[in-house]
């Protein structure tokens, strides 16, 4: 396996590789990697060539130092989990100063308001760090097609439009989401989770897939004053937003209509972790 730390170096091999012809497959990913990932992997070696998984904790989507500070960074434990995958894999891992000089800084973007959302509304800038990496990743790596995980929703959502506001020359593709046996979204931040609250945390997607149940007779603020009542209950687990919301807008619902689709959103701590899930309700 290959691991680049140089963006001119990764970036020349790669254009080698297509000058042959060769399709490009890219997973980015801030590495702490679970099989959540590896099944983007999985689906990326199934459609390109060559794949390239970006190994990065990106500072500027951090709106939180402790959490940029705590986030798991295990690279020599991810690129071993990545060549038992296949050792094909080129893995580019840059230091902050590779990726963003000497101003560790965002870009200012719009997405055509899905940015003010849900998670727009409690991280704040979150949203400018994400657009301004994977708009440099995607510079760098020069990827046919980028595949991302539909547990970050609204990411999928915002890089979608950001492809098409900028027209990137990428295909995105959302992948479905991983899943403990217990029904727990995967995400690296699971690994920190004491015990009482990683017992705790399945009935995030418990409450999901009540709710959906419930969508089918009761109305969007109905569903949501049952979940906030749950929420209340729990003692490891504190809501911070449940919301279904229209999959084109990411507006709330107000008034259920047939021709649309819909998906419920929640954001909750376990502790001081913050774990976010979602469920497709039609
Ligand atoms: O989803 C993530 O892991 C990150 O937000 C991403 C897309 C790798 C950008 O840093």
């Amino acid at each position: 396996m290959r691991v680049f730390t140089k963006k001119e170096e990764i970036q020349k091999h790669l254009r080698e590789l297509k000058a042959k012809g060769q399709s490009i497959g890219f997973v980015p990913t801030m590495g702490a990697l679970h099989q959540g990932h590896i099944s983007l992997v999985q689906r990326s070696l199934e459609d390109n060539d060559v794949v390239v998984v970006s190994i990065f904790v990106n500072p500027t989507q951090f709106d939180n130092s402790e959490d940029l500070d705590k986030y798991p960074r295990t690279l020599e434990r991810d690129t071993d989990l990545l060549s038992n995958v296949s050792a094909d894999i080129l893995v580019y891992a840059p230091t902050v100063q590779d990726i963003y000089e000497n101003e560790v800084k965002s870009e200012h973007f719009s997405f055509g308001g899905l940015e003010f959302e849900m998670e727009g509304k409690f991280r704040a800038g979150h949203f400018d760090g994400v657009g301004t990496i994977v708009k440099r990743l995607f510079e760098i790596v020069e990827p046919d097609n980028a595949y991302f995980g539909e547990k970050d929703f609204q990411q999928l959502a915002i890089i979608k439009a950001m492809v098409k506001i900028h027209e990137l020359p990428v295909n995105v593709v959302g992948c479905p989401i991983h899943r403990e046996t217990n029904g727990l979204a995967m995400s690296s931040r699971n690994e920190r989770l004491k015990p009482e609250y990683k017992k705790a945390a399945p009935f995030i997607y418990k409450t999901l897939k009540s709710a959906k149940k419930q969508f089918g007779t009761k109305s969007a603020k109905e569903v949501t004053e049952w979940v906030e009542k749950q929420f209340d209950k729990q003692e490891f687990l504190k809501l911070e937003y449940f919301t279904i919301a229209d999959v084109e807008t990411l507006k709330p619902v107000k008034r259920k209509s047939n021709k649309k689709k819909y998906r419920a959103f929640i954001a909750a701590y376990a502790d001081d972790i913050r774990l976010i899930d979602n469920i497709a309700l039609n």
